[in-house]
Protein backbone atom coordinates (compact mmCIF):
# COMPACT_ATOMS: atom_id res chain seq x y z
CA UNK A 1 0.00 0.00 0.00
CA UNK A 2 0.95 3.75 -0.60
CA UNK A 3 1.93 5.34 2.24
CA UNK A 4 0.39 8.81 2.81
CA UNK A 5 2.11 11.88 3.58
CA UNK A 6 0.59 14.81 5.05
CA UNK A 7 2.49 18.41 5.29
CA UNK A 8 1.59 21.34 6.96
CA UNK A 9 3.35 24.77 6.26
CA UNK A 10 3.71 28.01 7.86
CA UNK A 11 5.22 31.50 6.96
CA UNK A 12 6.27 33.09 3.73
CA UNK A 13 5.61 32.26 0.12
CA UNK A 14 9.00 30.97 -0.31
CA UNK A 15 7.97 28.24 2.11
CA UNK A 16 4.90 27.46 0.38
CA UNK A 17 7.09 27.27 -2.59
CA UNK A 18 9.46 24.33 -1.07
CA UNK A 19 6.81 22.38 0.09
CA UNK A 20 5.27 21.61 -2.90
CA UNK A 21 8.56 21.09 -3.92
CA UNK A 22 9.02 18.57 -1.24
CA UNK A 23 5.08 16.89 -2.35
CA UNK A 24 6.37 16.85 -5.98
CA UNK A 25 9.21 14.85 -4.79
CA UNK A 26 7.54 12.03 -2.75
CA UNK A 27 4.73 12.27 -5.86
CA UNK A 28 7.18 10.78 -8.14
CA UNK A 29 8.07 7.94 -5.73
CA UNK A 30 4.50 7.01 -5.51
CA UNK A 31 3.65 8.42 -2.07
CA UNK A 32 0.06 9.51 -1.56
CA UNK A 33 -0.42 12.88 -0.65
CA UNK A 34 -3.65 13.43 2.63
CA UNK A 35 -5.33 16.48 3.64
CA UNK A 36 -5.91 14.65 6.93
CA UNK A 37 -2.63 14.06 9.43
CA UNK A 38 -4.13 11.12 11.11
CA UNK A 39 -4.18 9.67 7.98
CA UNK A 40 -0.64 9.77 7.05
CA UNK A 41 2.20 7.82 7.53
CA UNK A 42 4.54 10.84 7.21
CA UNK A 43 4.16 13.71 8.97
CA UNK A 44 6.04 17.63 7.86
CA UNK A 45 5.89 20.50 9.21
CA UNK A 46 7.84 22.86 7.17
CA UNK A 47 8.63 26.28 9.61
CA UNK A 48 8.79 30.12 10.08
CA UNK A 49 10.85 31.47 12.66
CA UNK A 50 10.65 35.27 11.65
CA UNK A 51 8.86 36.33 15.37
CA UNK A 52 8.81 34.09 18.41
CA UNK A 53 4.98 33.31 18.25
CA UNK A 54 5.46 31.43 14.79
CA UNK A 55 8.13 28.88 16.71
CA UNK A 56 5.86 28.62 19.85
CA UNK A 57 3.34 27.56 17.26
CA UNK A 58 5.03 24.50 16.19
CA UNK A 59 5.66 23.15 19.40
CA UNK A 60 2.40 23.00 20.17
CA UNK A 61 1.34 21.47 16.89
CA UNK A 62 3.89 18.94 17.63
CA UNK A 63 2.98 17.85 20.54
CA UNK A 64 -0.67 17.39 18.89
CA UNK A 65 1.00 14.98 16.34
CA UNK A 66 3.06 12.89 19.56
CA UNK A 67 -0.29 11.63 20.74
CA UNK A 68 -0.61 9.73 17.43
CA UNK A 69 2.74 7.95 17.33
CA UNK A 70 1.74 6.27 20.24
CA UNK A 71 -1.48 4.44 18.33
CA UNK A 72 0.70 4.08 14.51
CA UNK A 73 4.55 3.90 13.89
CA UNK A 74 4.77 7.10 11.44
CA UNK A 75 7.79 9.66 11.08
CA UNK A 76 7.69 13.25 12.04
CA UNK A 77 9.88 15.09 10.10
CA UNK A 78 10.65 18.86 11.03
CA UNK A 79 11.98 21.28 8.42
CA UNK A 80 12.51 25.19 7.50
CA UNK A 81 14.15 27.59 9.55
CA UNK A 82 13.25 26.86 12.83
CA UNK A 83 14.84 23.34 12.04
CA UNK A 84 17.90 25.25 10.44
CA UNK A 85 18.05 27.63 13.66
CA UNK A 86 17.42 25.20 16.33
CA UNK A 87 18.90 22.06 15.26
CA UNK A 88 19.87 19.64 17.75
CA UNK A 89 17.88 21.30 20.53
CA UNK A 90 14.80 21.22 19.37
CA UNK A 91 15.37 17.14 20.57
CA UNK A 92 15.18 18.05 24.12
CA UNK A 93 11.80 19.86 23.66
CA UNK A 94 10.68 17.54 21.18
CA UNK A 95 12.45 13.83 21.18
CA UNK A 96 10.41 12.07 19.30
CA UNK A 97 10.86 13.81 16.10
CA UNK A 98 12.63 11.70 13.34
CA UNK A 99 14.01 14.12 10.50
CA UNK A 100 15.35 17.90 10.91
CA UNK A 101 16.03 19.21 7.77
CA UNK A 102 16.97 22.81 7.18
CA UNK A 103 15.47 25.16 4.14
CA UNK A 104 18.31 24.09 1.75
CA UNK A 105 18.05 20.12 2.26
CA UNK A 106 14.27 19.86 1.36
CA UNK A 107 15.00 17.52 -1.65
CA UNK A 108 16.76 14.95 0.45
CA UNK A 109 13.73 13.75 2.44
CA UNK A 110 12.82 11.12 0.32
CA UNK A 111 16.29 9.61 1.21
CA UNK A 112 15.83 10.42 4.63
CA UNK A 113 13.15 9.16 5.33
CA UNK A 114 14.18 5.67 3.66
CA UNK A 115 16.83 5.70 5.79
CA UNK A 116 14.93 6.15 8.85
CA UNK A 117 12.87 3.06 8.05
CA UNK A 118 15.71 1.07 7.51
CA UNK A 119 18.24 2.06 10.15
CA UNK A 120 15.29 3.37 12.84
CA UNK A 121 17.67 6.26 13.82
CA UNK A 122 17.43 9.87 13.36
CA UNK A 123 18.40 12.01 11.51
CA UNK A 124 19.22 15.77 10.48
CA UNK A 125 20.58 17.61 7.94
CA UNK A 126 20.45 21.34 8.13
CA UNK A 127 23.88 22.99 6.24
CA UNK A 128 23.88 23.23 2.45
CA UNK A 129 25.57 25.72 0.60
CA UNK A 130 23.47 24.64 -2.99
CA UNK A 131 20.18 25.15 -4.30
CA UNK A 132 20.12 21.70 -5.94
CA UNK A 133 16.48 21.55 -4.30
CA UNK A 134 15.00 24.18 -6.88
CA UNK A 135 15.67 21.13 -10.04
CA UNK A 136 12.73 20.16 -9.05
CA UNK A 137 9.30 22.43 -9.78
CA UNK A 138 7.09 23.77 -7.57
CA UNK A 139 4.11 24.26 -9.63
CA UNK A 140 3.38 20.71 -11.71
CA UNK A 141 0.10 19.97 -11.37
CA UNK A 142 -1.55 23.65 -11.55
CA UNK A 143 -3.00 25.67 -13.68
CA UNK A 144 -3.28 28.39 -12.02
CA UNK A 145 -3.31 31.64 -13.67
CA UNK A 146 -1.39 33.50 -11.00
CA UNK A 147 2.22 31.52 -10.44
CA UNK A 148 4.58 32.53 -8.05
CA UNK A 149 8.70 31.06 -8.69
CA UNK A 150 11.39 31.26 -6.67
CA UNK A 151 14.75 32.91 -8.29
CA UNK A 152 17.21 32.77 -5.77
CA UNK A 153 17.47 32.30 -1.52
CA UNK A 154 18.89 33.73 1.50
CA UNK A 155 20.52 36.81 2.50
CA UNK A 156 23.58 39.35 3.24
CA UNK A 157 22.12 42.27 4.96
CA UNK A 158 22.05 41.01 7.82
CA UNK A 159 19.89 43.91 9.45
CA UNK A 160 19.96 43.57 13.17
CA UNK A 161 16.37 41.87 13.96
CA UNK A 162 16.12 39.42 11.64
CA UNK A 163 16.69 36.22 11.41
CA UNK A 164 16.84 35.19 7.71
CA UNK A 165 20.70 34.65 6.75
CA UNK A 166 21.06 32.77 9.50
CA UNK A 167 18.38 30.30 8.39
CA UNK A 168 18.40 31.12 4.72
CA UNK A 169 21.45 31.16 4.46
CA UNK A 170 23.59 33.54 2.02
CA UNK A 171 22.41 34.78 -0.94
CA UNK A 172 22.32 32.61 -4.46
CA UNK A 173 20.41 33.17 -7.34
CA UNK A 174 18.78 30.09 -9.47
CA UNK A 175 20.68 30.40 -12.96
CA UNK A 176 18.87 32.53 -15.53
CA UNK A 177 18.07 29.70 -17.98
CA UNK A 178 16.74 27.41 -15.30
CA UNK A 179 13.98 30.48 -14.04
CA UNK A 180 13.14 31.33 -17.74
CA UNK A 181 12.60 27.72 -18.36
CA UNK A 182 10.62 27.23 -15.82
CA UNK A 183 8.05 30.36 -16.47
CA UNK A 184 8.07 28.76 -19.76
CA UNK A 185 6.60 25.70 -18.54
CA UNK A 186 4.20 27.39 -16.38
CA UNK A 187 2.91 29.71 -19.45
CA UNK A 188 2.18 26.31 -21.01
CA UNK A 189 -0.19 25.14 -17.98
CA UNK A 190 -2.06 28.93 -18.20
CA UNK A 191 0.31 31.29 -16.19
CA UNK A 192 -0.34 34.56 -17.53
CA UNK A 193 1.49 36.22 -14.32
CA UNK A 194 4.06 35.60 -12.86
CA UNK A 195 5.65 36.33 -8.93
CA UNK A 196 9.24 36.49 -8.68
CA UNK A 197 10.09 35.37 -4.79
CA UNK A 198 13.20 36.10 -2.41
CA UNK A 199 14.05 37.51 0.25
CA UNK A 200 15.56 40.01 -1.58
CA UNK A 201 14.90 39.69 -5.24
CA UNK A 202 16.87 42.78 -6.75
CA UNK A 203 20.03 41.33 -5.84
CA UNK A 204 19.36 38.63 -7.96
CA UNK A 205 23.06 38.08 -9.61
CA UNK A 206 23.65 34.98 -11.86
CA UNK A 207 26.82 34.78 -14.35
CA UNK A 208 25.38 31.75 -17.65
CA UNK A 209 27.39 31.56 -21.37
CA UNK A 210 29.85 34.58 -19.66
CA UNK A 211 26.79 36.80 -19.34
CA UNK A 212 25.61 38.66 -16.42
CA UNK A 213 22.08 38.48 -15.50
CA UNK A 214 20.83 41.25 -13.04
CA UNK A 215 17.66 41.82 -11.79
CA UNK A 216 16.57 43.99 -14.65
CA UNK A 217 17.73 42.06 -16.76
CA UNK A 218 16.02 38.82 -15.58
CA UNK A 219 12.68 40.94 -15.42
CA UNK A 220 13.54 42.38 -19.19
CA UNK A 221 13.71 38.77 -20.51
CA UNK A 222 11.05 37.68 -18.27
CA UNK A 223 8.94 40.34 -20.35
CA UNK A 224 9.35 39.17 -23.58
CA UNK A 225 7.64 36.25 -22.85
CA UNK A 226 4.66 36.60 -24.98
CA UNK A 227 2.49 34.94 -22.46
CA UNK A 228 3.51 36.32 -19.59
CA UNK A 229 1.09 39.35 -19.19
CA UNK A 230 1.84 40.92 -15.76
CA UNK A 231 5.00 40.24 -13.61
CA UNK A 232 5.16 41.05 -9.95
CA UNK A 233 8.34 40.39 -7.23
CA UNK A 234 8.32 40.36 -3.42
CA UNK A 235 11.16 41.69 -1.98
CA UNK A 236 12.88 43.84 -2.29
CA UNK A 237 15.39 46.13 0.16
CA UNK A 238 15.47 49.32 -0.85
CA UNK A 239 19.22 49.82 -1.33
CA UNK A 240 19.21 47.43 -3.99
CA UNK A 241 16.39 48.96 -6.14
CA UNK A 242 18.82 51.25 -8.32
CA UNK A 243 18.01 53.09 -11.32
CA UNK A 244 18.66 50.20 -13.64
CA UNK A 245 15.49 48.11 -12.26
CA UNK A 246 13.91 51.61 -11.88
CA UNK A 247 13.98 51.80 -15.47
CA UNK A 248 12.68 48.91 -16.29
CA UNK A 249 9.51 50.07 -15.49
CA UNK A 250 9.74 52.64 -17.98
CA UNK A 251 10.58 49.84 -20.57
CA UNK A 252 8.00 47.10 -20.11
CA UNK A 253 4.23 48.06 -19.04
CA UNK A 254 4.17 44.36 -17.70
CA UNK A 255 5.79 45.16 -14.70
CA UNK A 256 3.05 45.76 -12.04
CA UNK A 257 2.13 49.39 -11.01
CA UNK A 258 2.74 48.17 -7.15
CA UNK A 259 5.53 47.83 -5.65
CA UNK A 260 6.28 46.22 -1.47
CA UNK A 261 9.17 48.04 -0.87
CA UNK A 262 9.69 47.58 2.95
CA UNK A 263 11.32 50.74 4.63
CA UNK A 264 10.47 49.10 8.23
CA UNK A 265 10.79 52.51 10.02
CA UNK A 266 10.35 55.98 9.44
CA UNK A 267 12.98 57.25 11.56
CA UNK A 268 16.90 57.34 10.83
CA UNK A 269 17.93 56.94 14.44
CA UNK A 270 16.22 53.70 14.24
CA UNK A 271 16.62 52.80 10.33
CA UNK A 272 20.70 52.85 11.54
CA UNK A 273 20.27 50.58 14.70
CA UNK A 274 18.21 48.21 12.78
CA UNK A 275 21.68 48.57 9.50
CA UNK A 276 19.20 49.09 6.98
CA UNK A 277 21.80 51.13 5.07
CA UNK A 278 19.79 53.91 4.30
CA UNK A 279 17.91 56.87 5.67
CA UNK A 280 14.30 58.14 4.98
CA UNK A 281 15.81 60.83 2.76
CA UNK A 282 17.04 57.78 0.21
CA UNK A 283 13.93 55.92 0.57
CA UNK A 284 12.02 59.35 -0.66
CA UNK A 285 13.92 59.42 -3.49
CA UNK A 286 13.74 56.36 -4.72
CA UNK A 287 9.93 56.46 -4.36
CA UNK A 288 10.12 59.75 -6.51
CA UNK A 289 12.12 58.17 -9.10
CA UNK A 290 9.47 55.38 -9.26
CA UNK A 291 6.85 58.32 -9.43
CA UNK A 292 8.69 60.14 -12.32
CA UNK A 293 8.17 56.84 -14.62
CA UNK A 294 4.95 55.22 -12.77
CA UNK A 295 3.20 58.67 -11.46
CA UNK A 296 0.13 56.06 -9.98
CA UNK A 297 2.71 53.41 -9.27
CA UNK A 298 1.19 52.06 -5.55
CA UNK A 299 3.56 51.56 -2.54
CA UNK A 300 3.21 49.03 0.25
CA UNK A 301 5.81 48.31 3.12
CA UNK A 302 6.04 46.50 6.15
CA UNK A 303 7.05 48.09 9.58
CA UNK A 304 8.86 47.04 12.53
CA UNK A 305 7.45 49.13 15.60
CA UNK A 306 8.96 48.39 19.89
CA UNK A 307 12.64 48.07 18.56
CA UNK A 308 14.87 48.89 20.93
CA UNK A 309 15.44 52.47 21.55
CA UNK A 310 12.00 53.34 19.75
CA UNK A 311 11.11 56.28 21.60
CA UNK A 312 7.77 58.01 20.59
CA UNK A 313 9.62 60.57 18.69
CA UNK A 314 10.89 58.20 16.41
CA UNK A 315 7.29 56.31 16.08
CA UNK A 316 5.80 59.48 15.39
CA UNK A 317 8.31 60.19 12.50
CA UNK A 318 7.36 56.36 11.12
CA UNK A 319 3.34 57.78 11.24
CA UNK A 320 4.31 60.85 9.34
CA UNK A 321 6.03 58.75 6.70
CA UNK A 322 3.32 56.40 6.55
CA UNK A 323 0.86 59.45 5.97
CA UNK A 324 3.55 60.95 3.26
CA UNK A 325 4.11 58.42 0.75
CA UNK A 326 0.76 57.24 1.27
CA UNK A 327 1.23 53.79 1.77
CA UNK A 328 -1.01 51.20 0.42
CA UNK A 329 -2.26 47.46 2.48
CA UNK A 330 1.26 46.72 4.52
CA UNK A 331 2.20 44.79 7.12
CA UNK A 332 3.20 45.73 10.43
CA UNK A 333 4.74 43.97 13.47
CA UNK A 334 5.85 44.04 17.30
CA UNK A 335 9.29 43.81 17.18
CA UNK A 336 10.55 40.24 18.55
CA UNK A 337 13.83 39.57 19.38
CA UNK A 338 15.42 36.63 18.06
CA UNK A 339 18.34 34.57 19.03
CA UNK A 340 21.85 34.97 16.66
CA UNK A 341 20.99 38.53 15.59
CA UNK A 342 22.71 41.56 16.10
CA UNK A 343 19.92 43.20 18.52
CA UNK A 344 19.00 40.25 20.26
CA UNK A 345 21.01 40.99 23.57
CA UNK A 346 20.03 44.63 23.28
CA UNK A 347 17.04 44.24 24.51
CA UNK A 348 15.58 44.85 28.20
CA UNK A 349 13.16 42.54 28.71
CA UNK A 350 9.96 44.44 28.96
CA UNK A 351 6.99 43.12 31.35
CA UNK A 352 4.53 43.75 28.81
CA UNK A 353 4.64 45.23 25.55
CA UNK A 354 2.07 47.41 24.69
CA UNK A 355 0.68 47.04 21.07
CA UNK A 356 -0.65 50.47 21.05
CA UNK A 357 1.96 51.94 18.35
CA UNK A 358 1.06 48.41 16.37
CA UNK A 359 -2.12 49.44 16.55
CA UNK A 360 -1.99 53.34 15.51
CA UNK A 361 0.29 52.26 12.48
CA UNK A 362 -2.24 49.71 11.04
CA UNK A 363 -5.65 51.96 11.46
CA UNK A 364 -3.48 54.31 9.61
CA UNK A 365 -2.64 52.25 7.06
CA UNK A 366 -6.47 50.86 7.52
CA UNK A 367 -7.59 54.46 6.60
CA UNK A 368 -5.56 54.81 3.84
CA UNK A 369 -6.12 51.60 2.01
CA UNK A 370 -9.70 52.09 2.14
CA UNK A 371 -9.03 56.20 0.48
CA UNK A 372 -6.99 54.12 -2.34
CA UNK A 373 -9.87 51.68 -3.25
CA UNK A 374 -12.52 54.55 -2.41
CA UNK A 375 -10.83 56.12 -4.89
CA UNK A 376 -10.32 53.42 -7.94
CA UNK A 377 -14.16 54.60 -8.67
CA UNK A 378 -14.11 56.50 -11.88
CA UNK A 379 -10.92 55.11 -12.83
CA UNK A 380 -10.18 52.59 -15.66
CA UNK A 381 -8.06 49.85 -14.70
CA UNK A 382 -5.98 46.96 -15.83
CA UNK A 383 -7.08 43.51 -14.43
CA UNK A 384 -5.60 40.16 -15.02
CA UNK A 385 -8.99 38.23 -16.04
CA UNK A 386 -8.53 35.47 -13.61
CA UNK A 387 -12.26 33.45 -14.12
CA UNK A 388 -16.13 33.00 -13.07
CA UNK A 389 -16.78 34.96 -10.11
CA UNK A 390 -17.67 32.45 -6.73
CA UNK A 391 -20.62 34.70 -5.96
CA UNK A 392 -22.26 35.09 -8.88
CA UNK A 393 -21.80 32.30 -11.79
CA UNK A 394 -22.97 35.13 -14.40
CA UNK A 395 -20.07 37.38 -13.83
CA UNK A 396 -16.25 36.76 -14.49
CA UNK A 397 -13.46 38.09 -12.05
CA UNK A 398 -10.28 39.37 -12.40
CA UNK A 399 -7.29 41.42 -10.04
CA UNK A 400 -5.70 44.80 -10.75
CA UNK A 401 -2.10 45.56 -10.15
CA UNK A 402 -2.53 46.97 -6.70
CA UNK A 403 -4.31 43.81 -6.00
CA UNK A 404 -7.96 44.30 -5.62
CA UNK A 405 -10.36 42.03 -6.76
CA UNK A 406 -12.70 43.47 -9.62
CA UNK A 407 -16.33 41.55 -10.87
CA UNK A 408 -18.28 42.46 -14.35
CA UNK A 409 -20.10 40.81 -16.63
CA UNK A 410 -17.90 39.29 -19.60
CA UNK A 411 -17.54 36.53 -22.00
CA UNK A 412 -15.52 33.23 -20.80
CA UNK A 413 -13.16 33.80 -23.95
CA UNK A 414 -11.81 36.67 -22.04
CA UNK A 415 -10.18 34.48 -19.26
CA UNK A 416 -6.79 35.14 -18.73
CA UNK A 417 -6.62 37.79 -21.01
CA UNK A 418 -5.55 41.47 -19.56
CA UNK A 419 -8.52 43.94 -19.97
CA UNK A 420 -9.51 47.46 -19.57
CA UNK A 421 -11.97 48.24 -16.96
CA UNK A 422 -13.87 51.03 -15.69
CA UNK A 423 -14.85 50.76 -11.98
CA UNK A 424 -18.57 51.90 -11.36
CA UNK A 425 -19.52 50.68 -7.97
CA UNK A 426 -18.11 49.66 -4.31
CA UNK A 427 -20.22 47.48 -2.09
CA UNK A 428 -19.48 46.32 1.17
CA UNK A 429 -15.86 46.39 -0.24
CA UNK A 430 -16.18 44.72 -3.16
CA UNK A 431 -15.73 46.76 -6.47
CA UNK A 432 -17.74 46.21 -9.62
CA UNK A 433 -16.76 47.67 -13.12
CA UNK A 434 -17.67 47.09 -16.53
CA UNK A 435 -15.38 46.40 -19.75
CA UNK A 436 -13.90 49.11 -22.21
CA UNK A 437 -14.25 48.22 -25.41
N1 LIG B 1 13.75 40.94 2.80
C1 LIG B 1 12.75 41.73 3.37
C2 LIG B 1 12.22 41.21 4.67
C3 LIG B 1 11.89 39.79 4.86
S1 LIG B 1 11.21 39.37 6.42
C4 LIG B 1 13.25 43.17 3.52
O1 LIG B 1 14.23 43.55 2.97
O2 LIG B 1 12.66 43.95 4.23
C5 LIG B 1 9.58 40.04 6.32
C6 LIG B 1 9.28 41.10 7.32
O3 LIG B 1 9.22 40.55 8.62
C7 LIG B 1 10.33 42.18 7.42
O4 LIG B 1 10.21 43.14 6.43
C8 LIG B 1 10.11 42.73 8.80
O5 LIG B 1 9.20 43.81 8.79
C9 LIG B 1 9.52 41.56 9.57
N2 LIG B 1 10.48 41.04 10.55
C10 LIG B 1 11.65 40.42 10.30
N3 LIG B 1 12.28 40.13 11.45
C11 LIG B 1 11.49 40.58 12.46
C12 LIG B 1 11.61 40.59 13.88
N4 LIG B 1 12.66 40.10 14.49
N5 LIG B 1 10.59 41.12 14.59
C13 LIG B 1 9.51 41.66 13.97
N6 LIG B 1 9.36 41.68 12.66
C14 LIG B 1 10.33 41.16 11.89
FE1 LIG C 1 16.05 40.14 6.67
FE2 LIG C 1 17.10 42.45 6.12
FE3 LIG C 1 17.59 40.36 4.57
S1 LIG C 1 15.01 42.09 6.79
S2 LIG C 1 15.78 39.12 4.75
S3 LIG C 1 18.23 40.62 6.67
S4 LIG C 1 17.18 42.45 3.92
Amino acid sequence: MHKKIYIKTWGCQMNEYDSNIILNNFKKKKYKITKHPKKANILILNTCSIREKSQEKIFHQLGRWKKFKKKKNIIIALGGCVAKQEGKKIYKRANYIDIIFGPRNIHKLNKMIDLVLKKKKKIIKINSKSIKKFKTYSNIKHKKKISQISIMEGCNKYCSFCVVPYTRGKEISRPHNEIIKEILYLTKKGTKEIILLGQNVNAYNNTFNNNQYKFDKLLINISKIKKIKRIRFITSHPIELNNKIINVYKKTNKLSNFLHLPVQSGSNYILKKMKRIYNIKYYKKKIKNLLSIRPNIQISSDFITNFPGEKKKHFLKTINLIKKINFDYSYSFIYSPRPKTKSFNTIKKKKKISKKRLYKIQNQIKKQTKKWTNNMIGTIQRILIIGISNNNIMQLYGITDNNRKINFFGNNKIIGKIKKIKIIKINKNKLFGILIK
